[in-house]
């Protein structure tokens, strides 16, 4: 007789459960951010970066209808004259509001009944046939559509944090913690395994893979996002005043925006800030990774700091290689899910954890938080990896592939851990101040720093 043991991780847990699980959260978390609000705020544009939410929860219920439904169950359209209305595409976030959208109560049923189906053609396929074909093979589009509805989730919670009015969400504060010692770890030069495999890690998008070698220089990076307190010190020092820390094009945004602090600050009068947070005014905390920069201003700090923003390639190799086996990892701390020690991750708090926290999350080289709290902006643009194949649709990755996109890693707060791994790429303008993201920052190393192995 075999015996399951009650603790194994969940990477053991049959695709067919996972996948059942990883749906039902991501579904808890779409009705906790949109039940706590009145029809008319699902309705309104909150801003013209965003979508209206009630846009968010019928996309959200057609790309399950499209691919678990149809694709997967080879069930009938549903609501087939949806299609083009909820097309990210065809429509760009500032004109959705013109359009004939679901009401919140029709986009419930939606959201609803798709779900029913979907759970039933999971019932299905369960087991016996989520093998083989590619698209199904350990349960990989349920996994895609459970990050999908995930990640507009998050999408939600960028856009509460835009909303004016009264606090509709709370959460607990995280803990306290040291700031870590030393301020910078060495990530020794030589070659390390980036991106992943379907084997691997079967529900890594298509962006992460294929797994492929990359030779990277030896390397300082900060061991902890950059703070609100290290950032104020590059306002009070002119930061927002001096060109010469930004790029050109750095520089003729920051001017055409009147850009002087990270968004949703303003000053408390006395010579420090106050900062907006999901519906509340409080004093900026000194301890916390900056939040709501730019890539402009990320990389003018990094420069007037004397340093840079990683690249891609170095963040990868600080947060996965183990220099012990010579392999990539999937999480900074190993194989083992992302628990609460690990990470400040899933919207369980509605903000960063102090720069510094959770030791047991560190990554072989002693860099913290490298997933969580912070997206983190690189220097680098959105690329396909060498060997990319699009899967299961361009639309995902291949599309923003090239210069317009920089890359984000880690996931922040406000990201389920289902769609955060240190192989997962997050992309955006260098403009996008509204996500939520911070930095940290690097510096070449030189030889009689360990730059030769
Ligand atoms: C990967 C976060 C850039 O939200 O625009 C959602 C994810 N793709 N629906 C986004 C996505 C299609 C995407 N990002
Ligand atoms: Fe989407």
């Amino acid at each position: 007789m075999v015996t399951e043991h009650p603790t194994r991780p969940a990477s053991r847990v049959r695709p067919g459960e996972r996948a059942r699980e990883a749906l039902q959260a991501a579904r808890r978390r779409t009705l906790a951010l949109t039940d706590c609000l009145h029809d008319a705020e699902l309705t309104a544009q909150h801003s013209p970066l965003m979508s209206p939410m009630v846009w968010d929860m019928a996309h959200i219920a057609n790309q399950e209808e499209i691919w678990l439904v149809r694709r997967a169950g080879g069930r009938p359209a549903l609501w087939p004259h949806l299609d083009e209305l909820y097309d990210a595409f065809r429509h760009p976030r500032a004109d959705r509001p013109t359009l004939p959208l679901l009401t919140p109560t029709q986009a419930r049923r939606y959201l609803a009944e798709v779900r029913e189906q979907s759970l039933s053609v999971l019932e299905e396929l369960d087991e016996a046939r989520l093998t083989g074909e590619a698209l199904l093979a350990d349960g990989f589009v349920f996994g895609m559509i459970a990050q999908h509805e995930q990640q507009h989730d998050e999408t939600i919670l960028a856009t509460h944090q835009l909303r004016s009015g009264p606090a509709v969400l709370d959460a607990p504060p995280p803990a306290p913690a040291l700031s870590p010692s030393p301020r910078e770890v060495l990530v020794p030069g030589g070659p390390f395994t980036m991106g992943t495999d379907h084997a691997t890690d079967p529900w890594a998008l298509d962006n992460e893979r294929p797994a492929h070698a990359v030779d990277v220089p030896a390397f300082f990076l900060d061991a902890a996002p950059v703070s609100n307190a290290a950032y104020q010190a590059f306002i009070a020092d002119g930061g927002y005043r001096e060109p010469r820390w930004w790029t050109r094009e750095g520089w003729a945004h920051r001017r055409s925006e009147g850009l002087t602090a990270p968004l949703y600050w303003e000053p408390d009068g006395a010579g420090g800030w106050l900062r907006r947070r999901f519906g509340r005014t409080e004093p900026v905390p000194p301890d916390e990774p900056v939040l709501h920069v730019c890539w402009y201003e990320a990389d003018a700090y990094a420069r007037w700091a004397g340093r840079r923003l990683p690249t891609e390639a170095e963040w990868e190799k600080a947060a996965r290689h183990d220099p012990a086996t010579g392999r990539s990892l999937r999480h900074p701390w190993g194989a083992e899910d992302p628990g609460p020690g690990h990470a400040n991750l899933g919207q369980r708090h509605l903000q960063p954890a102090p720069a510094g926290a959770y030791p047991a999350g560190a990554a072989p080289c002693g860099a913290r938080q490298l997933l969580g709290d912070v997206w983190e902006w690189t220097a680098s643009d959105f690329t396909a990896y060498p060997g990319f194949e699009a899967f299961p649709y361009r639309e995902y990755s291949e599309v923003f592939f090239g210069g317009d996109y920089k890359v984000l890693r880690g996931g922040s707060f406000a990201t389920a851990p289902v769609a955060c791994r240190a192989t997962f790429r997050n992309w955006d303008f260098p403009i996008r101040r509204q996500i939520f993201a911070g930095f940290r920052t690097a510096r070449t190393a030189r030889s009689a720093e360990g730059a030769v192995p």
